[in-house]
């Protein structure tokens, strides 16, 4: 028997007999659900993304309740997920099919594709599971899976390793029963051929398995290039007055955008950040036309939060304002009620959790009286 036929055999037998991963998603056939299962599984393995998408599927049961919720509660249910122009594109994509579409999810590849938010293999996701077209998924664990079965060292991130390993997924894919294939490659790349710790032994396809014949288990997928970490630091303000506190929304195509934040100084070095006291806050203060007499603490313990391709470092200060401050027209006050509306990212949410607003209350243990 051929290796394709074999592993596409071993793998639908793997799935229908021994996989025993329970999703809410398994064998859905509302296609809205399918779509909204597989938009949050871009953003995270599928043991997490589960409450996210059940919190989602209770809220908004259909297309049209998505499309008419209000965008800040959309992003509020979809906080801690990261990616926040992956929600902002659910959202604008709800909206399309619901009015455009007349709520008919498209139902060929092609056209799953040019959706919003929606790339290669959601659409093989969404055309296999939702219409039962012969579309196979390629992603990181695919990669994985094909790699050590078949051997090949080709880097998985070069033009030529795309486009091998494309092909060999049609090959393997089982053009009848598509939707089954690709779950069961789905989950035996998550619960078997795992990155670490492969479970080899009890392996359904290992009769064939050129890396596990070979020895080769731990160092199949090849990558090029390494994914390469930029640290930033950042040195946020907790402006408090009045009982509210100043809040602002990120808008440029950065990290968190559309979150919301408490203004803030981001520092080009370590070196800097780690040297900032309580004359840069009055500095900052000067220069962000704050003219308020305040008091401030100082900076809490420094916390970090590790996003795809950078580490976020970050402190926070809070400043108690002796008066009311006009704010510049990007930030607003909020009352503590208010603020627990809004998303947050989750390095300031983490800041939220540690108590940091019981920091409003303070009496008399200031740093720093400016008068
Ligand atoms: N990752 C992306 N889609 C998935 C699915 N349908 N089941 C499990 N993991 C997934």
């Amino acid at each position: 028997m051929d290796k394709s036929k074999y592993f596409r055999q071993k793998l639908l037998h793997w799935h229908h007999t021994i996989n025993e991963r329970e999703l809410p998603w398994k064998g859905e056939k509302d296609v809205y659900r399918i779509w909204l299962s597989e938009i949050i599984l871009q953003q995270t393995r599928a043991e997490q993304g589960l409450k996210y998408y059940e919190r989602f599927v209770n809220q908004y049961p259909t297309v049209q309740k998505l499309a008419k919720a209000p965008i800040e509660e959309v992003y509020k249910l979809w906080e801690g997920l990261g990616y926040y122009n992956r929600c902002r594109n659910l959202h604008a994509t709800a909206q399309f099919i619901a009015v455009e579409l007349k709520g008919k999810f498209p139902s060929t590849y092609e056209t799953i594709l040019e959706l919003k938010g929606v790339g290669p293999y959601t659409a093989a996701a969404i055309a296999s599971f939702g219409f039962g077209l012969p579309h196979a998924v390629v992603d990181g664990n695919v990669f994985r899976v094909l790699s050590r079965y078949f051997g090949i060292d080709t880097a998985i991130d070069s033009t030529e390793g795309k486009k091998l390993f494309q092909q060999l997924a049609a090959e393997c894919l089982d053009t009848t029963s598509p939707a089954f294939y690709n779950q069961a490659i789905m989950d035996f790349g998550a619960t078997v051929c795992k990155p670490d710790l492969p479970d080899c032994l009890n392996c359904p396809i290992k009769g064939k398995c050129t890396a596990f014949e070979q020895q080769l288990v731990n160092e199949l997928p090849v990558k090029a290039k390494k994914n390469k970490i930029r640290s930033r630091w950042f040195r946020f303000y907790l402006l408090m007055h009045d009982g509210k506190i100043a809040v602002q929304k990120r808008t440029a195509k950065d990290i968190w955008s559309n979150l919301y934040e408490f203004p803030n100084e981001e520092y080009a070095s370590e070196k800097e950040w780690k040297a900032a006291d309580s004359s840069s806050t009055e500095l900052w203060l000067k220069k962000n036309n704050i003219k308020r007499t305040y008091q401030q603490l100082s900076a809490t313990k420094a916390i970090k939060q590790q996003l795809s391709h950078q580490l976020i470092h970050g402190v926070a200060v809070a400043v108690q304002l002796n008066g009311k401050q006009v704010l510049h027209s990007n930030r607003e006050w909020k009352t503590v009620k208010e603020l627990k509306q809004l998303p947050f990212p989750k390095l300031l949410n983490d800041f939220l959790k540690a108590g940091v607003l019981e920091l409003f209350t303070w009496k008399h243990t200031t740093v720093n009286q400016k008068t």
